[in-house]
């Protein structure tokens, strides 16, 4: 037993829940050792569905005696957090579950999480709606596209543990200056710039599959945008159409594959960043076409009344910065003010409302892509005024240094696409 809960909780396997769900010595635990197993927020598994499966398995392994536990089982399993399609097709007709009233009712209670908007699903008290947290699963940093010169469709992902890069699956067609987020176990790359036109395109990449396919298109062509998750929703804040630089904000929505407009910002920024901190979204300088100046200014976005309200200015004009939330705080790191590109970085805490320096990089970067992972921000490429960069620095804010990854990408690009996602187990 103690070897089993060191395997199925230690990150750092290679190995597959699946696989220990088919050993004997799963199949042989007691019923109060499944449920201490299944029941723990830090199980690490890629989906709900090896718990639900691990449950069959068990309960079949020595059916007469173990089917009187399956309610006892089912209370610990997410069957909210399933698919649709698969409550539909798997568990409804799984014949275990249909000879128990006590599962057809957490079935029940799945099906009305489906059913509900999003904004009440929020006010369902059941643990069975609490996502699972596991500790240190591994990642992957993913970067797509960017230009090198041009608009590549490279893809590379870093693997922090072997330390070193590997090619995925290339975009479907080339795209730099994209919005690039990690939201329901897939990675979307939105609009950008395809070497002639600005786009309105939206591709998505599963990690498991290795796979690329088209969303809904935004409603607006950008590229030079920002992008992030709030609320469940995916958001597309200012860039570029081609001619002009924008104030609009899109949100997209996952489940019903569509694209709608929310309040418009207060100032038009192209090459603007973004990060969420606290359930509001945050959006960072750029460059305002209107006025011809590359933006000290700072906005948030509240959801709930739909409106953006300036914030504290930076210490300085930031355009084509790369922004990144770590601790809840965010992060405004480099970019450029004309001809000049900054290596200086500085935090915004909400709750003082107030910037801070802190250590330069040891590059100057614009145009570079933040991710936030392990307690550490990461600054992937960009270009320093004359180069595309292939050098990736990390900053540790309990040391203030910044760090430069020994492994660097395959190609020196700028304007890529970063994100970090779960490794496909
Ligand atoms: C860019 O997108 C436009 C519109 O979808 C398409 O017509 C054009 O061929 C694309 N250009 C490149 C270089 O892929
Ligand atoms: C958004 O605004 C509402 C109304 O002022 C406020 O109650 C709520 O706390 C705000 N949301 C966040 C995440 O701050």
């Amino acid at each position: 037993m103690l070897m089993l809960v060191d395997f199925l909780f230690n990150s750092q396997t290679e190995q597959h829940f699946a696989d220990v769900v088919l050993s004997e010595e799963f199949l042989n635990l007691g019923i109060e050792q499944v449920c201490s197993l299944i029941s723990s927020d830090k199980l690490t598994i890629s989906s709900e569905e090896k718990v639900f499966e691990a449950v069959i398995a068990w309960v079949n392994h020595d059916k007469d005696v173990r089917q009187e536990f399956m309610a006892r089982l089912m209370e610990h399993v997410r069957l909210p957090l399933l698919p649709r399609e698969y409550l539909v097709q798997r568990v409804e007709e799984e014949a275990l579950v249909k000879n128990s009233s006590a599962c057809k009712d957490y079935l029940i209670e799945a099906m009305k999480y489906h059913l509900l908007p999003t904004e009440q699903r929020i006010l369902m008290k059941s643990v069975r709606t609490r996502l699972r947290t596991p500790m240190n699963l591994p990642k992957l940093m993913v970067v797509v596209g960017g230009q090198a010169p041009k608009a590549i469709r490279s893809v590379e992902c870093y693997d922090f543990k072997e330390e070193r890069w590997h090619q995925v699956a290339e975009l479907p067609s080339r795209r730099c200056r994209a919005g690039m987020v990690y939201m329901a176990g897939l990675v979307f790359a939105v609009g950008g710039f395809n070497g002639s036109l600005r786009v309105r395109t939206v591709d998505s990449y599963d990690p498991v599959k290795d796979q690329w396919t088209s969303v809904a298109n935004m409603r607006d062509r950008r590229s030079t945008l920002g992008a992030a998750v709030l609320n469940g929703l995916l958001y597309a804040v200012g860039g570029f159409d081609g001619s002009t630089g924008l104030s609009s904000v899109e949100a997209y929505n996952i489940k019903s594959n569509e694209w709608f407009h929310v309040a418009p910002m207060n100032t038009r920024r192209s090459s603007v960043g973004v990060g969420v901190v606290g359930g509001l979204l945050y959006a960072v300088g750029g460059y305002d076409g209107a006025s011809r100046q590359c933006l000290s200014t700072v906005e948030c976005y509240n959801a709930t009344t739909n409106e953006w309200t300036y914030i504290a200015e930076m210490s300085t004009r930031r355009s084509g910065a790369g922004v990144g939330v770590l601790n809840n705080l965010l992060y405004a790191v480099g970019g450029h003010d004309g001809p000049l590109v900054r290596k200086s970085v500085e935090v915004y805490d909400p709750t003082t409302n107030a910037w801070r320096q802190v250590a330069d990089m040891n590059m100057c970067r614009r145009n570079a892509g933040v991710c936030a992972v392990n307690g550490l921000l990461y600054v992937v490429g960009g270009d320093d005024g004359s180069c595309n960069l292939a050098s990736v620095e990390y900053y540790n804010p309990t040391t203030d240094k910044w760090t430069v990854v020994s492994s660097c990408m395959s190609t020196g690009r700028s304007y890529a696409g970063v994100t970090v996602i779960d490794k496909p187990l």
